[in-house]
């Protein structure tokens, strides 16, 4: 049975969907650990109520990056895991980390890359007034957000929508495409050519790319605009 660990820093959504959708869906693979870099963080207390190892490695104990990297690497290793998922995981990884990695290690993030990589992406997004958002499954790579695309959903920016309304309409996305996407790595689905990923097999999803586009009529709950 394959095993994933999932790292986050906060409240920990995109690691509850995950491991429901692992669970519901009966996924071949288990969640092995959750680990975050904040020990009080919320979604460890989830994690530990349903018997998944839940640790706090606080990253404000190490001197440096490397050192902090290196404990964190170590608490994943022992679980021996074939895929990591960043969930909201708010650390900047050395290259060390990342290349120990290559090829397991996904990541989500708020925005359509390769707009708006870093923080804030709801705020850019309205600030820019783009009409399309959406979100971002993709491997690690050393440059901060960027890597190989596995998947993306997308959203609109409707007519009156603050921060916190677009940010909720994105994150309901995230929790759908994130447990798809990593079980395509787990299953061994995913191949990068030239930086560009290819989910094999049938079933890859319904465009059998990676792409979700959310329309009008399937956003209902946000309703026309
Ligand atoms: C999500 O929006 C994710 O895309 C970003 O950080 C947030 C984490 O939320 N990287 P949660 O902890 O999964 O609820």
């Amino acid at each position: 049975m394959k095993s994933l660990v999932i790292l986050i820093s906060g409240r920990g959504s995109n690691m509850r969907a995950i491991v429901e959708a692992a669970a519901a869906e009966r996924w071949p693979s288990r969640v092995a650990a959750v680990i975050s870099s904040l020990p009080g963080a919320a979604g460890l207390a989830w994690a530990r109520e349903r018997g998944i190892a839940a640790e706090g490695i606080d990253h404000r104990a190490y001197a440096s990056r490397e050192q902090f990297d290196a404990a964190l690497a170590e608490c994943i290793d022992r679980h021996a895991p074939d895929a990591i998922a960043l969930a909201g995981f708010m650390r900047i990884l050395t290259p060390a980390f990342v290349a120990h990695y290559e090829g397991r290690l996904l990541n989500i993030h708020p925005s359509l890359l390769p707009a708006f990589p870093g923080l804030h992406t709801h705020r850019l997004a309205l600030e820019h007034g783009i009409k399309i958002h959406g979100c971002t499954v993709h491997f690690v790579t050393l440059r901060l957000d960027h890597g190989p695309i596995v998947a993306q959903a997308a959203v609109p920016v409707l007519p009156g929508d603050n921060e916190d309304a677009l940010a909720a309409r994105v994150l309901e996305q995230e929790h759908r495409i994130y447990p798809r996407a990593l079980r395509w790595l787990l299953e061994g689905r995913l191949v990068v050519e030239k930086g560009v990923v290819r989910v094999t097999g049938e079933d890859a999803d319904e465009s059998g790319s990676g792409m979700h586009v959310f329309t009008q009529s399937n956003l209902s709950a946000s309703g026309p605009p």
